[in-house]
């Protein structure tokens, strides 16, 4: 897909991995709707970044995890840009607990509701504008949802869920709509603690974790390629072969 002159919604697009998808899109002409929860400033601050590469840009607040929210800010983005091209579902969060007796029951609901149930209530919201447009789907799931990982079960149970989600949505919506996914390592954001990060480091055999930058290219590639759907490309540096 070309996508110059494409219209894109990137949730959470204004920090970390999802700010990079953002400018990635924005420098291959693609206009993009910024998606945040809470940080309106930096989302404004992409939005400026994003208009000053030739690009239509627009913040837009909305809470995945509540379907009628989602449902508002897709009907506004069509509303602006005339179209919905591409839906990339990056939001997402980590718990406060990682060992299964100290995680509440709230903070599996919490977590579950943001990482899998907004990624589906996104489709289901943009579906028609995306099947209109023979746009496509890049879902951000994780090393977690493949292999576990450190950062608790809710949180690998969400990404794993994300990767059927992807596979069951990209045999649905064939032939009109392509829908992927980004399984990375540990990647340089907010997302996880200095010291965490450098635990991961050591045992990754390309010995450093991936920056944000890293995990656009795959997004982009997946965007622009035309025969791969139902797919999760990982991106972690050599992580299986430990
Ligand atoms: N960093 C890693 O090591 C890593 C590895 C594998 C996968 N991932 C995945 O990659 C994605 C991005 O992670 P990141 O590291 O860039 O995280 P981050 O820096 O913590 O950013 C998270 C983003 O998600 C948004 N967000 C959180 N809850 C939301 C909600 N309910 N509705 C809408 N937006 C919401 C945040 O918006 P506000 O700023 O407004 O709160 C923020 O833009 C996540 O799905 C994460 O699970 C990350």
């Amino acid at each position: 897909m070309e996508l110059r002159g494409k219209v894109a919604l990137v949730t959470g697009g204004n920090r970390g991995i999802g700010r990079a998808i953002s400018i990635a899109l924005a420098e291959k002409g693609a206009d993009v709707a910024v998606n945040y929860r809470r940080n309106r400033e930096s989302a404004e601050e992409v939005v400026d970044l994003l208009s000053a590469l030739g690009v239509r840009a627009m913040a837009i607040q909305a809470d995945v995890s509540d379907y009628g929210q989602v449902e508002a800010m897709v009907d506004a983005v069509v509303k602006s840009f005339g179209r919905l091209d591409i839906l990339v579902n990056n939001a997402g969060i980590t718990g406060e607990h990682v060992k299964l007796r100290e995680i509440p029951l709230e903070e599996w609901d919490r977590i579950l509701d943001v990482n899998l149930k907004g990624v589906f209530n996104c489709c289901k919201a943009a579906e028609p504008f995306l099947r209109q447009a023979k746009g496509k789907i890049v879902n951000m799931s994780s090393v977690a949802g493949k292999m576990g990982g450190t950062i608790g079960s809710h949180y690998a149970a969400s990404k794993a869920g994300i990767v059927g989600l992807t596979f069951a949505l990209a045999s649905e919506l064939a032939p009109d709509v392509m829908v992927n996914a980004v399984a990375p390592g540990p990647v340089d954001t907010d997302l996880i603690s200095p010291e965490v990060k450098r635990r991961l480091a050591s045992i990754i055999p390309l010995g450093r974790i991936a920056t944000p930058e890293e995990i656009a290219h795959a997004v982009i590639f997946l965007l622009e390629n035309d025969y791969v759907t139902g797919e999760v490309v990982d991106v972690n540096a050599g992580r299986y072969m430990d």
